[in-house]
């Protein structure tokens, strides 16, 4: 018999509080910031429990009291702050029935607490955590805090992530936890959305880079839509996508041996191909300019949108124009509002950087922006590049290189070297990675591990957390020039004030 509540089972390491590997003291608990309101939100509708796999304890690593006192711990602080955890599930084993992915502990709690587990959630920031959901029939919500952003190529393509624990939670309980407005929006379907577009409507959907706002590529009228609701100049050019290499043949025959490899190492995926047209390629997608920009996004369900509206469909970043780029259906509805377009939510973008936009229709390829693809990768292939010089404003190659672009509101300060102290509370921190200084203001790390590409992930929301304190000014530090890390610092110095 089914149960009748609804639970949330939370991972503990890396999705409650930071994963700081095998804990053998409560002092070194640290939790998010997220975590207190989020789970006081969460109970109101939701049991707690938290699962968790203690492998440590059969290694040897810690011992069994070790762990049960950090747990006591954890779970004092969390009732002191008036969340109630039903039941802690904790697996010491290395081998056993009750180890994630097994669903042993959520059977467990459907006989004990009378759950219902198909209307209940798994929180965690590993694959297996997805797995024990699916095992026991409940809904797995990953998030990239922890180990999650390390796991993602793990992790099948079809499995939304989120940012971090308020980003699940919104997707459980449907709303904004500031209480924004979020129900407005027009969420919708990947099959209405198809058939909006269809119809000459613009979607905002979610592609592995950023969120993206569309519409069919050979209706003009509705391209149109586009630069009003961006509020985007007309002679900015967009990105075609499309779900199928067969689809490019209705927007070029330009297609070049090293195109064709390119296309065969990096689609689908985060590279932005730049052709000559064919005539039947609107002028209002291309700005005038007798080339058109193409991409096959890799993520599921803007493939699937692209290949149920059988038809190539244009779509700059979703974001007001010269503004941070959404990676979250939240993103775009606080830049955008809620009207004039239809949403579809697929959680967080797993790159969290734009394309990279490499041109071929010169001797050379010639990169117009660095993006989520390395130029190290491209290079593999095609030989050495050429790097597109600051353009004139006149002869814009590629406006994805304006200098003012993904601004935040704050005054923005880009700085080279290694990070200094920061004595001034009134002043926000984005850093590459842990580095030891110590700051009165707020601070954000982009990778714990300092990976250029986890740094990628995480760069447009940890802006807009810092954006959203009122702060007087955000420094940001340059990331190594290798990896992702070129795509980033361009979005760093673009979004700092001149
Ligand atoms: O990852 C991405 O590329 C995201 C997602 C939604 O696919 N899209 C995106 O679009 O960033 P947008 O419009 O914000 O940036 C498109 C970039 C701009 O730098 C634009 O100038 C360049 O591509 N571009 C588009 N068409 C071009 C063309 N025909 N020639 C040169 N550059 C072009
Ligand atoms: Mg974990």
């Amino acid at each position: 018999m089914p149960g009748t509540k609804k639970a949330v089972f939370l991972d503990r390491d890396g999705t409650i509080m930071q994963d700081a590997g095998y804990l053998s003291n409560p002092d070194q608990v640290v939790f998010f910031d997220d975590t207190i309101t989020v789970l006081k939100q969460l109970q109101n509708e939701y049991e707690l429990f938290v699962v968790t796999n203690q492998s440590g304890i059969s290694k040897g690593l810690i011992t069994a009291s070790d762990a049960e006192r950090i747990n006591r711990h954890i779970d004092k602080f969390l009732k002191d702050n008036g969340i109630k955890i039903n039941e802690w599930y904790v697996c010491p084993h290395k081998t056993c029935e009750c180890k994630k992915p097994k669903p042993y502990f959520l059977h467990k709690a459907e006989k004990d607490y009378d759950i219902d587990l198909s209307g209940s959630w798994v929180i965690g920031d590993h694959p297996h955590d997805i797995t024990f959901a699916d095992n026991g029939g409940a809904k797995g919500l990953y998030v990239l805090t922890g180990h999650g952003a390390r796991h993602l190529d793990e992790l099948p393509h079809e499995v939304p992530v989120f940012h971090n624990l308020t980003d699940a939670a919104e997707r459980i309980l449907g709303r904004r936890l500031d209480g924004t407005a979020h129900h407005k929006a027009n969420f919708c379907s990947i099959d209405q959305a198809a058939l909006l577009l269809q119809r000459g409507g613009v979607v905002a959907f979610p592609t592995e880079t950023v969120y993206g706002l569309g519409a069919d590529v050979f209706q003009p009228e509705a391209i149109a839509k586009i630069f009003e609701l961006k509020g985007r100049p007309l002679f900015n050019p967009l990105i075609a996508h499309i779900s199928d290499p067969d689809m490019l043949e209705r927007l070029t025959e330009d297609v070049s041996r090293t195109a064709a490899r390119l296309m065969d190492a990096f689609w689908p995926g985060p590279l932005t191909l730049v052709f000559r047209k064919d005539e039947n390629v609107p002028d209002i997608v291309t700005g005038g300019n007798q080339t058109v920009a193409v991409r096959m996004p890799s993520h599921p369900m803007a493939m699937e949108l692209i290949s149920k509206a059988d038809s190539p469909i244009a779509a700059p970043s979703a974001n007001a124009f010269g503004k941070t780029s959404p990676t979250t259906a939240a993103h775009v509805i606080e830049q955008l509002g809620t009207d004039g377009y239809s949403l579809i939510d697929g959680g967080a973008s797993r790159v969290g950087v734009e394309s990279t936009v490499l041109s071929l229709v010169h001797n050379r390829p010639l990169l117009l922006r660095a993006g989520g693809l390395s130029v190290e990768a491209i290079e593999k292939i095609t030989g050495p590049v050429e790097y597109a010089k600051e353009p004139q404003l006149a002869n814009l190659e590629s406006p994805g290189m304006l200098a003012s672009h993904y601004s935040p509101h704050t005054p923005f300060i880009l700085k080279s070297g290694e990070p200094e102290d920061n004595p001034d509370s009134r002043t926000g921190l984005l850093l590459f990675t842990d580095c030891g200084i110590e700051s009165s203001g707020p601070v954000e790390i982009l990778s714990h591990r300092a990976n250029t590409a986890e740094a990628a992930i995480n760069l447009y929301a940890a802006m807009r957390r810092l954006d959203r304190l009122n702060l007087e000014k955000i420094i940001a530090y340059r990331l190594p020039e290798e990896g992702l890390g070129k795509a980033v610092n361009d979005r760093i110095t673009k979004a700092s004030t001149k």
